[in-house]
């Protein structure tokens, strides 16, 4: 980060997003990115120190453009301005338009949820060749779109649920992980570019025509797709991903966020009593047929972090494309 001309505080939010994404068992988000930064900041599609600029200002109504800046800065400013305007307002909506690479968005749940605030947020992925095809295509329509919805914990740490999705059915990140392990992806989760299933990662980067990613749910996570590049982008003038806008190969995220304070709208401690009485009713569901146990949202990612706390394994592919990463700008290498 240094090496690319980053300043304070930029180096110190990108790492913490990343290895914290490392840390979830989300390595698709982690510190792997580092290539695809280095090679973004160097061909301008990544703008290092960049600072937002403030479109709208109406209160509890705030629209940020991220001016292709580091998605860790413009998330964190974005969140951290949708706090303050909770406080004066019970509920604020931040839209963050046209910013680098947002990464992992449970990572914006997770400062709101530290703040006591409740938070949902739509996301669209631009700037690129779309990659996931609609419901009943062969050819790639959208981003991988994500959806996340916080709930805050009593205390403010952790929250006590984080949804947080893409809306195809696996990320693209997990299908460079796949590549770089040499493994398939699961059945049902690709597309190779005739429209056929297949489970080989490679159809998502092999040059030629390319394949694509599956949406979640059939034509439900299909449509919410679609919203999310309605909300995230078209309603707050972010770019979409359809030919009329740039695609310079970049990764450009938008996002809608609605931050709730929970005591502007009922009893925080409701919320916290009713929800730890409804997540431990859900998981005591009967189970069904080859599963041990019912997870809520958010578990996975708490039980990996406390997996992970010694050491977070990284495969040789993804340090190989590390260390020439930072050789390509003057860093020695890792090891
Ligand atoms: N910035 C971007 O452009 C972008 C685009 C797409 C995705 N992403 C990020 O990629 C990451 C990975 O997304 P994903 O869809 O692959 O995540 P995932 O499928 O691993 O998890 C999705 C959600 O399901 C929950 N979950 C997982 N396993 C579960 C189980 N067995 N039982 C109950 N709940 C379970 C998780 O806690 C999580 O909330 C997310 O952090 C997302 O924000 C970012």
């Amino acid at each position: 980060m240094a090496a690319l001309g980053s300043r304070d505080p930029e180096p110190a939010l990108v790492a913490d997003q990343l290895i914290r994404a490392n840390l979830c068992g989300h390595d698709s988000h982690g510190i792997g990115m580092l290539p695809l930064y280095v090679d973004a900041a160097s061909t301008g599609g990544l703008r290092v120190n960049a600072e937002p600029e403030t479109i709208i200002d109406s209160g509890s109504i705030v629209v940020l453009d991220g001016q292709h800046g580091f998605g860790q800065v413009m998330g964190h400013r974005a969140m951290k301005t949708g706090i303050e305007r909770v406080a004066d307002h019970g509920v604020a909506l931040i839209g963050l338009r046209n910013s680098f690479h947002i990464g992992r968005i449970g990572h914006w749940g997770e400062q709101a949820a530290a703040a006591g605030m409740v938070s949902l947020h739509f996301v669209n992925v631009a700037g690129h060749e779309p990659m996931v095809a609609p419901y009943g295509g062969a050819s790639a329509r959208f981003g991988t779109n994500p959806v996340c919805i916080a709930i805050p914990a009593a205390g403010q740490g952790e929250p006590l649920a984080l949804l947080d999705m893409a809306t195809s059915t696996i990320a693209l990140g997990k299908t460079r992980v796949a590549k770089n392990k040499g493994e398939q992806v699961p059945e049902g989760t690709l597309l190779d570019p005739a429209g056929r299933l297949t489970t080989d990662p490679n159809v998502m980067w092999d040059d030629g025509p390319s394949g694509a990613l599956v949406a979640m749910g059939d034509h439900k996570g299909s449509g919410l797709a679609l919203m999310c590049e309605i909300l995230g982008a078209a309603l707050l003038g972010g770019d979409t991903i359809d030919p009329r806008y740039e695609r310079s190969g970049s990764v450009i995220n938008s996002m809608l966020t609605i931050l709730i304070d929970p005591a502007a709208v009922g009893d925080p401690a409701g919320l916290q009593r009713d929800t730890h009485g409804f997540l431990d009713y859900v998981k005591q569901s009967a189970l069904r047929e080859g599963f041990n146990e019912v997870l809520v949202p958010g578990e996975p990612e708490a039980r990996s972090r406390h997996e992970r706390a010694r050491e977070v394994p990284i495969d040789d592919a993804t340090v190989g494309e590390l260390n020439a990463a930072a050789a390509r700008v003057g860093v020695d290498l890792l090891r």
